[in-house]
């Protein structure tokens, strides 16, 4: 493994490094080749303007004389090349010098290569040919001394522009790579402290790039969740406790008092350890579902229900806790409506809502439960006077162990599993469950199961 300060500067150089080379190649290509076009392209024009020039001299002199032959040579002088005439034998006649003129002409230095180059152009004289004129320059006009230099120093200068570019690389790879790694090394000193469940202690990140923010902005989201979940951990494992505590002790204590002899085991003290048992038993399913319910995928038992009786069963069973409290319990039940489920899920469903009811309204309050099929669903609602779910409460009711300190202060027991359990089983059923509640005023819970 390589540190990314490391790899970046690698990858930096690297590129650097080869656009500078890149360059340097295409550059001396395209000099050679179009460079040179372009030489021989103007040497053409050059030599055009020396021939027409010798053709006016010719046609102004009407011949060539000394002093007309001299201006040619001056001309050719001037223009660094030799002009060499031939008549129309082929035979040269006349030549402006020699290659050693040439070389002079061209300062005497470097040229290795003495030799010219002839270009032949018909001599005409009133529209007809007379003979031919040739213009000769050094043979490689490239290796001449300045185009020579002149690639040279092009190639000088890439050369700085490489060494140049390779040190800035290497310096502003190490800047941009900790401009970059700056914002990574405090989120990973984050992802440390989230690790230790040091939620607060968490680093601010600051910076401008997108990326790095959503990711930032993602590992706090992932920080806040799991400080979330820890604190509902150490709640439910004191609510668990409690649940467990407070019918262990009564069983126990009756029990101690049937050993001394205090207690006579009679039929209602053995009701109170039986219905302690019952809610042990019950806590230890609600746990023992949440655990289904949330490791594998919920396999329902379906059959064609009866709804209505269902539902009618259930209220009948609650009947005797409603009155015993003097909740006026209220049953709008339309008949016969019918659904595919499971019928011992959907019991659960409704005595877990019917419970919370129950458990969260106060004497004399109403309760009002009630099924109705509509158009597009059948509807199950449950509604109660009792003591309301604070409003920012009331988008965590279906988390798992989640129990508002309204219920909490109450002590009505319980470990917010129910809800849990209920919102998975409807959901199931392809069913929607909402809660709409005010607090102190009640509250409704409202199922829809598609038709
Ligand atoms: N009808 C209701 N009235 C007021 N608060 C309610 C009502 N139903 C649910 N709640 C709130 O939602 C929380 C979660 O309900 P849920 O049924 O999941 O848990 P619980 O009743 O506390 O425990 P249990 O796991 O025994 O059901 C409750 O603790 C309570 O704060
Ligand atoms: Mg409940």
């Amino acid at each position: 493994m390589i540190g990314i300060t490391r790899q970046l500067s690698k990858y930096f150089i690297f590129i650097t490094m080869f656009s500078i080379i890149f360059i340097t190649i295409i550059s001396n290509v395209s000099i050679n080749l179009f460079f040179s076009n372009y030489i021989k392209e103007s040497r053409s024009r050059d030599d055009l303007k020396i021939v027409q020039y010798v053709e006016q001299v010719y046609s102004n002199n009407n011949g060539l004389n000394s002093q007309s032959l001299m201006n040619i040579m001056h001309y050719a002088y001037s223009e660094a090349v030799i002009v060499q005439l031939r008549n129309s034998q082929n035979k040269i006649v006349w030549s402006s010098g020699t290659p050693e003129t040439m070389h002079n002409i061209m300062g005497g230095n470097d040229s290795n290569d003495n030799s010219l180059a002839f270009r032949s152009y018909p001599f005409n004289y009133k529209d007809s040919k007379i003979g031919t004129i040739d213009v000769g320059r050094p043979k490689s006009i490239i290796s001449s001394i300045e185009d020579k230099q002149f690639l040279r120093t092009i190639n000088i200068v890439f050369a700085a522009a490489f060494l140049f570019s390779v040190i800035i690389a290497i310096l502003s790879s190490s800047r941009i790579s900790k401009k970059f790694l700056e914002p990574i090394y405090l989120i990973k000193e984050n992802a440390k402290l989230i690790k230790n469940e040091k939620y607060k202690e968490l680093n601010e990140v600051r910076t401008n790039t997108y990326e790095l923010h959503d990711l930032s902005v993602s590992v706090k989201e992932l920080a806040e969740k799991l400080e979330y979940q820890a604190a509902l951990r150490k709640r439910m494992t004191s609510d668990i406790a409690h649940e467990l505590r407070t019918p262990l002790a009564t069983i126990q204590s009756h029990i101690e008092a049937f050993m001394d002899g205090v207690w006579e085991p009679n039929s209602e003290k053995l009701t109170i350890i039986h219905d302690e048992i019952f809610r042990l038993t019950k806590l230890i399913k609600d746990l023992s579902d949440l655990s289904n319910v949330e490791s594998d995928e919920i396999k329902l038992k379906k059959s064609e229900i009866n709804l209505s009786a269902l539902m009618n069963n259930i209220a009948e069973s609650f009947e005797p806790l409603f009155i015993s409290k003097s909740i006026n319990f209220k049953k709008e039940i339309q008949s016969n409506v019918k659904l595919s489920g499971d019928a011992d899920r959907l019991n659960q469903v409704f005595t877990n809502i019917l419970s919370n009811a129950y458990k969260y309204t106060n004497e004399n309050g109403i309760v009002r439960v009630g099924l109705k099929q509509l158009k597009d669903v059948i509807r199950v609602t449950v509604e109660d006077t009792g003591i309301g779910i604070p409003k920012e409460d009331i988008k965590h009711v279906f988390e798992r162990f989640y129990r508002s300190d309204l219920s909490r202060n109450r002590g009505t027991g319980g470990t917010g599993i129910g809800l849990t359990i209920t919102k998975a089983y409807i959901e199931a059923h392809d069913g929607r469950i909402r809660i709409e509640s005010e607090e102190g005023n009640g509250t409704k819970v409202i199922i829809d199961f598609m038709r």
